[in-house]
């Protein structure tokens, strides 16, 4: 290993995509070493609150704790809501991430972190700040749909124009790049989330059952489309009964789901199109060439990639990986010298 190798392996930078949904932390060199959901959960004693778990424990048990303990999502479409909470979670990512890195532990990392271009400057600063008091020695920031799109390998060095939608949990971002820089970006606080409880209120108003966020969610994974084919093929469904509030399953057909996701589907294809209207001619020809690249979570819905190719006319692939492409974009950006300049100084 060369020396400049070995001194760059000392550093042990971090780059992390703080979403809505999930965290991913990506360690220079090494790649993605840490990816859980973004949520806490506080236990409080005798009038004293402490963090009880982080990440895949604290999602366990969401809609399942007891009054003592609360779970919590501290970040709301993209963007920090509880900032004690967030710091405390990015502090736990951290060191659980710096954990793979061995000998490296020494000096504290630089930090690259995401934030929706739809960021407000506060927003930002409490980003920068949480990033920071985890311990970072410098804060970058990075635009999540340049990340997106570097961790999907869109040419955003080259004079070749190109189209990523990364839709996450609280929001949906379309980026527009071209020679090494974004030309145009939309953020719509619309995502994920707002499936999962669209698929709650359909079914509490159709079927008078009460059902969690997390089995909504696990139905949209499951059996949700963007298709609204009225597809018959019939699921079972458990919760609460509204009236009798006994335990009870109903059955519920995929069309329906679909026609529940309607709504969230269309404000993503609106967004789309909107971004698509302000697209600089000559940047239309080559996303005519290349399509568009969808990425986040969100892009796996079912039908979602055809029904977006159906009303642009447009070639739509889902990005390999797709939750981790802001995290492996951010971390090129750090690894990488032809991307370095999309860091900006925090
Ligand atoms: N197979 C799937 N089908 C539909 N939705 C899915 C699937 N897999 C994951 N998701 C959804 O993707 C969302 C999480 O995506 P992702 O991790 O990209 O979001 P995030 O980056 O945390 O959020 P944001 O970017 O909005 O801050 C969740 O709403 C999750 O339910
Ligand atoms: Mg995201």
């Amino acid at each position: 290993m060369s020396l400049k190798r070995m001194m760059r392996f000392a550093s042990a930078d971090l780059a992390i995509d703080l979403g809505t949904a999930n965290t991913v932390v990506y360690l220079r060199d090494r790649g993605v070493v840490l990816a859980e959901p973004s949520v806490v959960t506080l236990e409080t004693t005798n009038g004293i609150t402490t963090v009880r778990a982080v990440g895949d424990d604290a999602k366990l048990m969401l809609g399942k704790t007891p009054d003592n303990l609360q779970t919590i999502r501290p970040l709301r479409h993209g963007v920090i809501a509880d900032l004690d909470v967030a710091e405390h979670m990015i502090k736990h990512f951290v060191k659980k991430a710096r954990a793979h890195s061995g000998a490296r532990r020494m000096k504290s990392p630089e930090i690259a972190i995401c934030v929706p271009s739809g960021a407000t400057p506060v927003e930002r600063r409490a980003i920068r700040d949480a990033a920071s008091n985890a311990g970072a020695s410098r804060v970058w920031l990075i635009e999540e749909p340049m990340a997106a799109a570097i961790g999907a390998d869109l040419p955003v060095t080259h004079p070749m124009g190109s189209m990523v939608v990364d839709i996450g949990g609280g929001s949906t971002e379309v980026g527009v790049m071209s020679v090494g820089g974004m030309s145009l970006s939309l953020s719509e606080r619309v995502g994920g989330d707002q499936m999962d409880e669209a698929i709650v209120s359909h079914v509490r108003r159709h079927h008078n059952l009460h059902i969690g966020e997390a089995t909504a969610e696990r139905i949209k994974k499951e059996s949700g489309s963007a298709l609204a084919d009225g597809n018959p093929e019939a699921i079972r469904i458990r919760g609460r009964d509204a009236v009798r509030g006994v335990p009870r399953e109903v059955e519920i057909t995929r069309g329906e789901i679909a026609e529940a996701l309607e709504g969230t589907v269309s404000q993503i294809l609106d967004a789309v199109r909107r971004a698509l209207e302000a697209t600089p001619p000559e940047i239309a020809a080559d996303i005519l060439d290349y399509g568009i690249v969808m990425t986040g979570g969100g892009s796996l819905l079912h039908g979602l990639d055809t029904v977006i190719s159906r009303v642009t006319g447009l070639t739509v692939r889902v990005a390999e990986d797709p939750l981790n492409c802001v995290a492996v974009g951010a971390g090129r950006a750090l690894e990488e010298t032809d991307y370095r300049s999309v860091l900006q100084a925090a």
